[in-house]
């Protein structure tokens, strides 16, 4: 190629509009408010946005769309990523490389070690954490409490039971629930830390220690989660979390055990903590189940695709967009030393829990919300935990399936 030639095709190269098509499922009330920020930000920088949502909280119908997109040769630019999954996409060579970026604006610096590492392959960026929720909470509607006599949140499961009966006695329903396997995990791993406690957690979902998952404790866990299903309401099948989320809002029923992505529809319906909803920490013993959302970058032709990348990657971690997101979606900033003053209390006290899990080593990972584990195993807890409380299983039969399950899924 001649000279000319070539800085003519630099030129054109270097003048191509950043362009992204982003995979994601932020398509509820607050999810979409703050997707929406996102979009906004990297418009105003010269980006072209192309959105792909798939709807579904959770995201299992988004990594369905994405297998087989990346199947069929047709990657999207951006993708809304769980830390396992990342490093699933980047073993099979499937991730672009972001220490350009990381390097130049100093991520090592700006991200705290815990996060840093779980957007690394093989010491690389790979992927970039745009917030930090937790899934260890209790979203819960004041008026309908104050009816029961109580203006406080149970602290543990035993208070949770009991004030659940007097709610249902009113006529209320005591758990607003999706029936979705996620959910459900979701709930699970709450009475897991509430009963078991962090170490527990840690031995028993984390390490899927034997020992541990055959234990008294984890038959407790089950009974408990027996007790939990007779507290939601007879449509809950199915059921989206933000319309379980609804329920709390609008005094059908008392309380959403749910990351604080719920907090997000709380905001985007104008409602005010601490006046229209309640928000705490569930009965967790000091732990902290933490989710980060990441975009990471897959492989694609052409330099306005990869400038795209770039510039996403580049902006997420900006000072005042993780602000401005965070502020919408419920969670907290990725980035270290962010202000907070804009934040309110839900959001102040899960930065002061998740300090003091650090501590502790409480801060641990989801498992509902595939933060902790690769997805088959993800999958045979979460499969058992599904199986049991849609049926009459008794917490031994549980038990046994959730050890031949993860046996299966190892193997
Ligand atoms: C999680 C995700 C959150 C929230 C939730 C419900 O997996 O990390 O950001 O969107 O699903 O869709």
């Amino acid at each position: 190629m001649c000279t000319s030639t070539f800085i003519a095709l630099a030129s054109v190269a270097a003048q191509a509009q950043p362009t992204v098509e982003v995979l994601h499922y932020w398509t509820s009330g607050g999810e979409a408010k703050a997707a929406a920020a996102l979009k906004k930000d990297f418009e105003a920088h010269g980006g072209k946005w192309i959105d792909s949502p798939v709807a579904g909280g959770g995201g299992s119908a988004a990594m369905t769309v994405l297998r087989s997109r990346v199947l069929s040769g047709d990657a999207p630019t951006a993708v809304q990523l769980k830390s396992p999954a990342i490093m699933e996409w980047a073993d099979q060579g499937a991730l672009a490389n972001l220490d350009d970026v990381a390097q130049k604006e100093k991520w090592d610096d700006i991200l705290p070690k815990r996060l840093s590492t779980l957007m690394k392959y093989d010491g690389h960026y790979v992927a970039v954490p745009v917030n930090i929720h937790r899934t260890d909470m209790i979203w819960a509607n004041p008026d309908v409490l104050a009816k029961a006599g109580t203006s406080e949140v149970p602290s543990n499961w035993d208070d949770f039971n009991k004030l659940a009966k007097t709610l249902q006695a009113q006529g209320v329903i005591p758990l607003a629930l999706g029936g979705q396997p996620w959910q459900e995990a979701i709930l699970f791993e709450n009475v897991v830390l509430g009963i078991g406690g962090t170490e527990f957690y840690q031995k028993a979902l984390i390490d899927l220690d034997e020992d541990a998952l055959k234990s008294d404790t984890m038959k407790k866990v089950f009974d408990q989660m027996r007790v939990l299903r007779g507290f939601v309401d007879a449509d809950f099948s199915g059921r989206d979390w933000n319309l379980a989320t609804a329920m709390v809002m609008n005094g059908k029923a008392a309380m959403q055990v749910m990351g604080d992505w719920a907090k997000g529809e709380f905001m985007a319906a104008g409602k005010v903590p601490g006046k229209d909803f309640l928000c705490s920490a569930s009965p967790s013993n000091h732990g902290y189940l933490f989710n980060t959302d990441s975009f990471a970058m897959f492989h694609v032709d052409g330099a306005d695709k990869v400038e795209g990348q770039n510039l996403l990657a580049s902006l997420i971690l900006g000072q005042k967009f993780q602000e401005t997101f965070n502020l919408l979606k419920g969670s907290i900033p990725a980035r270290l030393g962010v202000p907070m003053d804009k934040f309110d209390t839900c959001a102040l006290q899960s930065e002061k829990d998740m300090q003091a899990s650090q501590e502790s080593d409480g801060f641990l990972p989801s498992v509902g919300v595939d933060m902790a584990l690769p997805g088959n195993l993800t999958g045979a807890i979460v499969d058992t935990v599904t199986a049991h409380f849609n049926s009459e299983m008794s917490s031994q039969q549980a038990i046994d399936m959730l050890i031949q399950s993860l046996d299966l899924a190892k193997e």
